[in-house]
């Protein structure tokens, strides 16, 4: 259909929920063969194949807004390339098909395959800044959150609104380097930490599901990462803020030649302005979330988690693959 003003930014009337859990179970069914085998890129290439084959039979105009990189150094799921079948509706596409490629190659926990899809033109685009200082909270901490303020500041808000003290709040933070200060300052400040290998989506998420027991994520990690986790927010009415944090000399001023403002702060409605999205994530290995692939003798099964932001609905779907009917999938060696 060409695309004219008229019905460019069509809604995204049907509920795609269901097709998006197909492509997330692709990528994980895909990757999580590879479980502990030690190849990052190997697992990475299995999702990345699997969820490109699955997303050519969703009915949309998408654009990946956020996926592999630019064209030149991603040969699928590249930052501009369509997927779908041109049809209505018109839409963005964030996808990450393993957060947590390591995790999976090493034999962790925790890693999903990831999602997010909004009406067109309302997903931030992050240009060159591959990292984002980001915080983020789940729907009874919604509003408290100010990236300005210091992480003690935060925690103190936090608690309050979440009727604990700060020495009950749960703060995830990806374990890096980079996060020494603010560990000794989450720690100063009486809250336990959970402190993570990889996989800040899932962290990010984890505040907003109670039986993960996480209250708060801090810190710096993937722009694409905040773009998705911010779908996902959106979605179970948590909140999140991040700010751009760029590696080097040379990614600020590509940025700033881009024109962007690398002192903004982004709240929930700047990284995703629609407020019909969805996400879909189906567990690679087993996490706090949601449990990973399992085999046995008729087939693997997988465990997803599907969301809209506009119901408000969320879903947890279980699904057993009979092994003799997933002849599109790759093969297990
Ligand atoms: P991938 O598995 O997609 O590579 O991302 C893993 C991850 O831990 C993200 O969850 C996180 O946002 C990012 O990497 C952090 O980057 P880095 O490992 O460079 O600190």
């Amino acid at each position: 259909m060409p695309e004219t003003e008229s019905n460019r930014n069509l809604t995204l009337e049907r509920n795609l929920a269901l097709e998006l859990v197909r492509v997330t179970e692709a990528a994980a069914l895909a990757s999580s063969r590879l479980m502990g085998r030690g190849d990052n890129i190997a697992v990475d290439a299995a999702a990345v194949d699997a969820m490109r084959a699955m997303l050519d039979t969703v009915p949309m105009d998408g654009i990946v807004v956020i996926g592999e990189g630019e064209k030149d150094e991603a040969p699928m799921l590249y930052n501009g390339e369509r997927i779908g079948d041109g049809s209505p509706p018109h839409c963005d596409i964030a996808v990450d098909p393993v957060d947590g490629t390591k995790l999976t190659a090493n034999g962790r926990g925790n890693a999903l395959a990831v999602i997010a899809l909004a009406d067109r033109d309302t997903m931030y685009q992050p240009g060159p800044c591959v990292y984002m200082n980001k915080i983020a909270v789940g729907p009874n901490a919604r509003g408290a959150i100010d990236l300005d303020l210091s992480a003690t500041e935060n925690l103190r808000r936090v608690a309050d609104a979440l009727g604990k003290s700060i020495r009950d709040l749960t703060a995830v933070i990806l374990d890096r380097p980079r996060h020494i200060d603010l560990i000794e300052e989450v720690r100063s400040a009486g809250a336990r930490i959970r402190l993570i290998p990889d996989g800040d989506v899932a962290g990010a998420l984890s505040t907003a599901w109670p039986e993960s027991g996480a209250d708060i994520l801090f810190g710096i990690g993937g722009t694409p990462e905040g773009v998705i986790a911010a779908a996902a927010l959106k979605c179970m009415g948590g909140d999140i803020q991040g700010r751009l944090w760029p590696r080097d000399e040379a990614e600020r001023e590509g940025a700033i030649a881009e024109g962007i403002d690398l002192d903004r702060k982004l709240g929930l409605d700047d990284l995703v302005a629609s407020d019909n999205c969805f996400f879909a994530a189906t567990g690679v290995t087993d996490g706090d979330l949601l449990q990973g692939v399992r085999f046995s003798a008729l087939g693997p099964s997988t465990q997803s988690l599907v969301m809209r932001s506009r119901s408000g609905t969320i879903r947890l779907i279980n699904t057993n693959h009979r092994r003799d009917k997933m002849s599109q999938l790759p093969p297990a060696e």
